[in-house]
């Protein structure tokens, strides 16, 4: 029998538990030994849970119990949680997480720390999707050229309730909180922060670097107006938050942020809280993964499998899948160099010399507008939504200040980058 110790039985703690009952049977089949929760660590013992496990708030309980084969961290938060993952790696224990938030800043410690002893993070990414399992094995052979990927499930939940019922921001995060996909502080979600931490883990496998949230673009979905749901309607685009890494010589580009896909792109129909990840090797050309991206069971789903891999082989591989450094010289491409074509939304006046001050504005930084839109507000102001050519991050940050400051602009104006 193989003992397990949740630490954290919130929504998917209290997955993890009722699925290794309800599937005990295939799971027993397949793992070859029985796999029995036995304890569970919460802050808060009053609260009522739908588990049959012996409840603690004191995690050295666990830590120190020699009965207890394998530690599964579902508490979140990152430094509690490293201390947490740390002692029982030090203690010899198999680790399982689903905390993208720890391993974003504290991966390459833990790979250390782990040695041969099992550490895994299937649900990490994706929730219910086994792209932790398709790169750091099925894709092994392959230079990795990008990765592109809905990995926010709460995000993607929402903008398809904006986009398609025209629910309002406030009531569709509520509901995607009470359907258990957003993070404890959602702010992780809206603003990226999530994606970024699972695309730092994917860029980790793909590429072997070593970055921090601090160090990458990250934007979220936050500021996004319905004057941007109907541009993209008009021009028969998706609005959807990408974790977008790519390979670009030396150089790996990693970013997170709002873009437009053209609705004929398969990622393009990854709707609610649905995860899409295209994956592009150097052999095997594109892959496309799909499946639940956030939930209790979906994510309970991918935890198991990482312990039943564990029942079945004893150690773990190296945690990121390798030992030594991936590629040599591959570092981090700056956010200026990003380059890609952009959409912008800016309130002006309504007068004649307007448009030829922003088209003078965009063109002395060879910024080129490939569509508008104008849409009026009143008799003096104007909504103006234009999308542009490929051009440099750069350039179209230092366009927006000098929009903002022309005086025809009447705020600062919004962008999204459009990815096709
Ligand atoms: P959750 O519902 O908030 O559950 C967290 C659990 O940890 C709760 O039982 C909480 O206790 C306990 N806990 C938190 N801090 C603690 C502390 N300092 N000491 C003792 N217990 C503590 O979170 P969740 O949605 O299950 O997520 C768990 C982890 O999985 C997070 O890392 C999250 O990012 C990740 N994840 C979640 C999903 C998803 O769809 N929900 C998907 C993929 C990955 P109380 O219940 O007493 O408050
Ligand atoms: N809050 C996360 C999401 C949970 O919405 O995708 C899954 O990692």
């Amino acid at each position: 029998m193989l003992r397990i110790g949740v630490v954290g039985v919130g929504t998917v703690g209290q997955s993890v538990c009722k699925i290794l009952e309800d599937n005990k049977d295939i799971i027993t089949a397949r793992a070859g030994v029985e796999i029995v929760p036995v304890a569970g660590v919460v802050n808060d013992l009053s609260k009522k849970r739908d588990v049959k496990i012996k409840l603690t708030n004191n995690v050295d309980e666990l830590l120190n119990d020699d009965n207890i084969d394998i530690i599964v961290e579902l508490m979140g938060g990152v430094e509690k949680a490293y201390e947490v993952v740390k002692k029982a790696l030090e203690k010899g224990k198999p680790v399982v997480t689903a905390n993208k938030a720890l391993l974003a800043y504290h991966r390459y410690e833990l790979q250390e720390i782990a040695g041969d002893t099992a550490f895994e993070y299937e649900a990490a990414v994706a929730g219910g999707i086994p792209i932790i399992n398709a790169l750091r094995d099925g894709l092994s052979a392959n230079h990795i050229k990008s990765i592109r990927g809905i990995i926010n499930g709460t995000c993607n939940y929402m903008l398809d309730k904006m986009i398609n019922e025209n629910i309002p921001y406030d009531v569709i995060l509520k509901e995607a909180q009470e359907l258990g996909y957003a993070e404890a502080d959602p702010t992780f979600d809206v603003g990226g922060f999530d994606a970024a931490h699972k695309l730092l883990i994917l860029a980790s496998i793909a590429y072997g670097i070593d970055a921090k949230p601090e160090d990458i673009l990250i934007e979220g979905i936050e500021n996004i107006t319905s004057e941007d749901i109907a541009f993209a309607k008009e021009f028969n685009y998706s609005l959807k938050l990408l974790g977008i890494a790519k390979k670009k010589n030396d150089k790996v580009e990693l970013r997170v942020h709002s873009v437009l896909i053209p609705n004929k792109e398969m990622i393009a129909k990854v709707d609610g809280v649905m995860n899409g990840v295209s994956v592009v090797g150097d052999k095997v050309g594109e892959t496309l993964f799909y499946g639940a991206g956030a939930g209790g069971d979906a994510t309970a789903s991918a935890v198991i499998a990482n312990i039943i891999d564990i029942a079945r082989k004893g150690k773990g591989s190296p945690m990121l899948g390798f030992n030594m450094p991936l590629e040599d010289g591959l570092t981090l491409a700056s956010k200026d160099d990003i380059e890609t074509k952009y959409y912008l939304r800016m309130q002006v006046e309504d007068k004649s010399g307007v448009l030829a001050k922003i088209a003078s504005i965009l063109g002395k930084r060879d910024i080129s507008i490939k569509t508008m839109l104008q849409k009026s507000y009143d008799e003096t102001k104007a909504n103006l939504l234009l999308s542009t050519h490929t051009c440099k991050e750069k350039d179209i940050k230092e366009a927006l200040n000098e929009l903002k400051s022309s005086g025809v602009v009447l705020s600062m104006p919004a962008m999204i980058r459009i990815e096709e």
